[in-house]
């Protein structure tokens, strides 16, 4: 058969259809990148807020119309939202043929063909907290950065959060068989390594820490770059930022969510840390490495957030200048505590503030990003520039977009490069 997969949500996610791709193509299926072909289509989907399932219910519905031309195709849902609707997404999705949960990609391929003979609506979410996929090789879709999952689950249940729900109980991979697998990815041509996990920072497996982890992995000799995502304020130790600062191939580039400025609403988020310790480990990190770009995730208008509350987190980004910011207005999810909360802020409020911490952020990746005019810095060629057939682009250490005059014949290269200007979230460069 011919699968296509439509992916939504999170890295954790991209990997997992990279996953269920090295499945499906161990059992004879072809993976399609053109959903016409497809005579299986799947969606693997994302439940973190109610504008991420509404999404996707809308365009599960839309590609429903190809069933009237097409009477053999079948439609599937997998990821976060069939663990958490599970059967119910038939309501939504007039025409579903299959939900298959996070712990059970294995059973796909059987669901599948079993589709063909018996098309009766099938549905398979039974939670597995000790599957991990061992043994198993991701077929990779890009071609330069590879994601290595080293954890699944989350055991944090942040107050907001639907994840410690979908994706079951935190549990680590081996570490020989992640070594194994950074060896394979970075040997097959993938230089830039990603580690996965919704807080890698915990990672253990036979007391063997996170920071280990990163020992092991630098010493890889086929591997340029290690990066890992994401990191919880709590549990980024000192041992960590010692070994991203002393590893050659860990690159000087973190994500580390602060979610709000207030301690009031962090302890309320069951975050486990408060603001000047999340502003103290930002200090450390930028002591160790005066280089790193860090980034972060904001909520606004979280329970009970009143307008000083905000305040004081505007004024901590403000502070702080994150390389950029993923922020987001809060969203109850059904089953967390958060959505219990009776003091929910009201929806137009949600909106302003997160306006303003938008407009905020702008100014100021526009001006980090202005910084660098001047610096020599080294980018891993990627591909031809979207906008001219002259200039070719990558990324630099930092996680930074550059294009620089070149041509294709740099791709797959890392090249010196200086930076001369710097455009939105572009910089731009000249080879040197
Ligand atoms: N494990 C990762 C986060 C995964 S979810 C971490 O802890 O860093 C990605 C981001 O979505 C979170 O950091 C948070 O900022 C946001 N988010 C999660 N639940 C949310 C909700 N209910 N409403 C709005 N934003 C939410
Ligand atoms: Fe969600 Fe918190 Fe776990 Fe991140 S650490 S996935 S925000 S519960
Ligand atoms: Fe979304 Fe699931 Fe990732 S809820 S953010 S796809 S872990």
């Amino acid at each position: 058969m011919n699968i296509f997969i439509e992916t939504y949500g999170c890295q954790m996610n991209v990997a997992d259809s990279e996953l269920v791709s090295s499945i499906l193509n161990d059992h004879d299926h072809n993976i399609v990148d053109d959903i016409d072909r497809a005579d299986v289509i799947i969606f693997n989907t994302c439940s973190v807020r109610q504008h991420a399932e509404d999404r996707v219910i809308g365009r599960i519905n839309n590609e429903m119309s190809r069933k009237q031309t097409k009477k053999q195709l079948k439609i599937g849902v997998i990821g976060c939202m069939a663990q958490r609707l599970g059967e119910n997404l038939k309501d939504k999705n007039n025409g579903l043929d299959f939900v298959v949960g996070v712990d059970q990609y294995k059973k796909l391929p059987e669901i599948i063909t079993n589709l063909f003979e018996n098309p009766d609506f099938s549905s398979e979410t039974i939670v597995n907290n000790k599957e991990v996929y061992e043994g198993l090789y991701p077929l990779h879709t890009g071609k330069f950065n590879a994601f290595v999952t080293i954890m699944r689950g989350c055991n944090n249940f942040c107050s907001y959060c639907i994840v410690p729900y979908t994706r079951g109980r935190e549990r680590s991979r081996p570490v020989d068989a992640i070594i194994k697998e950074i060896h394979n990815v970075s040997s097959k041509g993938f230089k830039d390594v990603t580690l996965l996990g919704q807080n890698v920072n915990s990672y253990n497996y036979e007391n063997v820490n996170f920071a280990e982890l990163l020992r092991k992995a630098n010493k890889i000799e086929t591997v340029n770059r290690i990066r890992f995502v994401t990191s919880h304020p709590k549990d980024l130790s000192d041992e960590v930022i010692e070994v991203m600062a002393n590893s050659e191939k860990v690159c000087e580039h973190l994500h580390l969510a602060m979610q709000s400025g207030d301690n009031e609403i962090l302890k309320r988020m069951n975050r486990g840390y408060t603001a000047e310790h999340f502003y103290n480990i930002v200090q450390k990190l930028r002591q160790a490495m005066p280089q790193i770009a860090i980034t972060t995730d904001i909520i606004a208008g979280f329970p009970g957030e009143t307008e000083e509350q905000f305040q004081r987190t505007f004024d901590l980004m403000n502070k702080i200048k994150f390389d950029y910011a993923f922020t987001f207005k809060y969203s109850p999810r059904t089953g967390t505590k958060a959505a219990e909360y009776t003091d929910q802020v009201p929806e137009e409020i949600r909106l302003k503030r997160l306006q303003k911490l938008i407009d905020l952020q702008q100014e100021i990746t526009l001006q980090k990003y202005q910084d660098q005019i001047g610096m020599t810095k080294k980018i891993y060629v990627e591909k031809i520039s979207k906008k001219s057939k002259l200039e070719v682009a990558g990324k630099s250490r930092d996680f930074k977009i550059t294009v620089f005059p070149g041509d294709k014949s740099l791709i797959g290269k890392f090249v010196k490069v200086k930076i001369v200007d710097a455009m939105g979230w572009t910089l731009r460069g000249e080879m040197i």
